[in-house]
């Protein structure tokens, strides 16, 4: 039969040009791999030594740099004396919410064990980080950055800076992490942090009856007439910071994945979890290096002109050591300059970002909501005799087994879909209750702030639009005020204390998401819930849970032992080569039919 004779030519042939369209694939969208140990190390941020988390030796870790759409494999070794997951903030992880890092979506990965995070950092740029999700860990340390380059054919909306600098600003405090989960357990107040640390460091001596002798201090080295990019990211655990630097400007472009209309700044606040791209001209006459400074804000105490950040802005052809007293901050207490400044924080709707087209396209002033949750928060309270922390009365209780694998297996009762939209009228209570988010729906949510600090809240899986915020209780009439146009779409956003911040967010990311507070405290006593996301036309949607999940709770009896597997160094096997040459085979095809 001639046609069979066809049949067999035309199938080498396309299995041929499968192969090259895969190669074009795997040349278009690069991997690359980490291997990261993340274990204890030794510091004296403050000068006193203490047990910090590093990763392979570095506190803070190494700045993930890649750019949009590449694939991002880190094999993470938990070294440490207790479960571990990383998450990365900010990340969308686009139908795969399988390496998110959080405990709704995957097993802690045992101490002594490693897990191999894969993902791809599709359609986005801008500045992220990651930190260690669970058990309070992040006051330990073990966070580092993630930027996200543009992609060559598509222009940056300022000139291509002459450097590039993450600094990573957060309160400290002298307790372990273990001993302050313990406190927040018991009920007592983390108190004013005893430093704020720049980049991991202590304050430079600014004043010798503040800060002792000896402490050694973050520096950054600049030359004069250049313009660097600074990435600011407030990596701390429940202090909103004030940033800024002596006698410099910063010109803010992006946050958290936008460019936003460039406007300059003498200063900015940068609340816990929230991250913010400067451009910072080296304009000055060098007559001496220049404070950069991150002190905290809104905090009502007189005892924190110790506590805070300073670090040395050193220009190569400086005359001397900063010297003289510090930039001044705003007005401590004054909420309505900050929230000016927040609602300042606008769009650059004619810019492109990971697509050429520009991000205003998208148009989000003309879609329809769907969904509405005006979501609560209220100081800590005892429910069954423990302090807690809730979100429209509920609390969240972290079931052993992760949603996302009682989703998988259909595993009954792990967790319901009755997120309430609004505070219901009942006492408060543990439950592990979801938002049953609208495929292709979208969502406004209010979050209403009735406590006394600023709390920032957090979604994964998607970028928000940051539409309105005030003063009061916000009610229907409020969306009067929402910016249909130009609101910023980010990953968190602060909520000022007696105050409402509305966010609007398109669910097109099938998966089930964490909706958090960053602010470790809160959401350490159960400040924090899922949106589960599905699409319900095709079941295919998703990425497949991946090969080396690792399996818990109502599902340990799946998981094997890995104790003895754990291996890094030493020469490949040809067989070990095989395998991942296999292995990425596997992934490219898989890849390229998902596209
Ligand atoms: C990040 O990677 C890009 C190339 O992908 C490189 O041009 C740039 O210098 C790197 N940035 C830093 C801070 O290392
Ligand atoms: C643990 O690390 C080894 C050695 O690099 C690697 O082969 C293995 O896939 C990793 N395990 C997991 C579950 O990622
Ligand atoms: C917005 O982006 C455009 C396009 O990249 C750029 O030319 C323009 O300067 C930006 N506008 C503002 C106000 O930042
Ligand atoms: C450099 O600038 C400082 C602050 O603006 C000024 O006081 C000083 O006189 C200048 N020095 C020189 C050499 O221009
Ligand atoms: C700040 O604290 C003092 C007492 O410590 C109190 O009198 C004052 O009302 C507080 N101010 C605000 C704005 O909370
Ligand atoms: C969740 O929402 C979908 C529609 O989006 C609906 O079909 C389903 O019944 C809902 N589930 C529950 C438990 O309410």
């Amino acid at each position: 039969m001639p046609w069979l004779r066809f049949f067999n030519l035309l199938l080498p042939l396309s299995v041929f040009l499968f192969l090259c369209l895969k190669r074009y694939a795997l040349a278009s969208d690069p991997y690359v791999f980490f291997d990261w140990t993340v274990s204890y190390i030794s510091a004296s941020p403050l000068g006193l030594k203490q047990k910090v988390i590093g990763i392979n030796g570095q506190f803070p870790g190494p700045v993930l740099n890649v750019t949009t759409n590449w694939n991002v494999v880190v094999n993470v070794k938990n070294d440490l004396d207790e479960p571990l997951l990383l998450t990365w903030n900010g990340i969308q992880h686009r139908k795969n919410s399988w390496q998110d890092g959080v405990s709704g979506t995957n097993c802690p990965i045992p101490a002594g064990w490693n897990w191999t995070y894969q993902f791809q950092v599709k359609d986005q740029i801008g500045s992220f980080f990651y930190f260690p999700s669970l058990n309070f860990q992040r006051a330990a340390g073990g966070y580092g950055g993630i930027t996200i380059n543009n992609r060559d054919v598509i222009p940056l909306p300022f000139s291509v800076p002459d450097g590039d600098i993450t600094i990573f600003i957060s309160d400290w405090y002298t307790k372990g992490h273990k001993e302050l989960r313990k406190d927040v357990e018991n009920g007592i107040h983390l108190g004013v942090p005893d430093g704020i640390l720049i980049n991991g460091e202590g304050p430079f001596r600014f004043d010798s009856a503040l800060v002792s002798d000896g402490i050694p201090f973050h520096t950054i080295n600049v030359e004069p007439g250049k313009t660097y990019r600074l990435r600011v990211h407030n990596v701390g655990i429940s202090t909103s910071l004030n940033f800024r630097i002596q006698s410099h400007n910063l010109l803010l472009v992006e946050t958290e994945g936008s460019y936003t209309v460039q406007q300059a700044y003498e200063n900015m606040d940068i609340h816990v979890g929230q991250s913010y791209s400067f451009l910072v001209m080296m304009d000055q006459n060098a007559s001496s290096d220049y404070y950069i400074v991150a002190s905290s804000r809104l905090l009502n105490s007189s005892s924190l002109a110790g506590t805070t950040g300073v670090a040395i802005l050193h220009y190569s052809n400086s005359q001397g050591p900063a010297s003289g007293p510090l930039p001044d901050p705003p007005n401590e207490l004054d909420t309505f300059f900050s929230m000016n400044q927040a609602r300042s924080i606008r769009w650059n709707v004619s810019a492109g970002a990971a697509r050429p087209n520009p991000q205003g396209s998208f148009n989000y002033g003309q879609i329809t909501v769907t969904d509405v949750y005006v979501i609560l928060n209220r100081p800590s309270e005892l429910i069954n005799g423990k302090w807690r922390r809730t979100l429209n009365g509920l609390s969240y209780f972290t079931p052993s087994t992760p949603l996302k694998h009682a989703q998988q297996f259909s595993i009954p009762g792990v967790y319901k879909l009755d997120f309430p939209n609004q505070m219901m009228n009942r006492p408060p209570k543990l439950d592990t209750s979801l938002i049953n988010g609208t495929f292709k729906g979208f969502m406004e949510i209010i979050f209403q702030n009735s406590d006394k600090n600023v709390q920032t809240y957090h979604l994964d899986g998607y970028a928000f639009f940051v539409v309105g915020m005030d003063f009061g209780v916000w009610t229907e009439n409020s969306r009067g005020t929402y910016n249909k146009w130009d609101g910023v779409a980010r990953c968190s956003t602060q909520v000022f204390p007696g105050a409402w911040t509305a966010v609007l967010v398109s669910l097109d990311n099938a998966g089930i998401w964490n909706l958090r507070s960053e602010n470790l405290d809160s959401w350490y006593l159960g400040q924090e819930l899922y949106v589960s996301v599905v699409n319900p036309e095709i079941d295919k949607s998703e990425i497949p849970m991946p090969d080396n999940t690792i399996y818990c709770g109502l599902l340990s009896s799946l998981q094997k032992d890995q104790s003895q597997r754990f291996k890094f160094s030493g020469a490949a096997s040809s067989a070990d080569a095989f395998h991942s040459i296999v292995a990425v085979l596997i992934m490219t095809l898989m890849a390229t039919f998902i596209r």
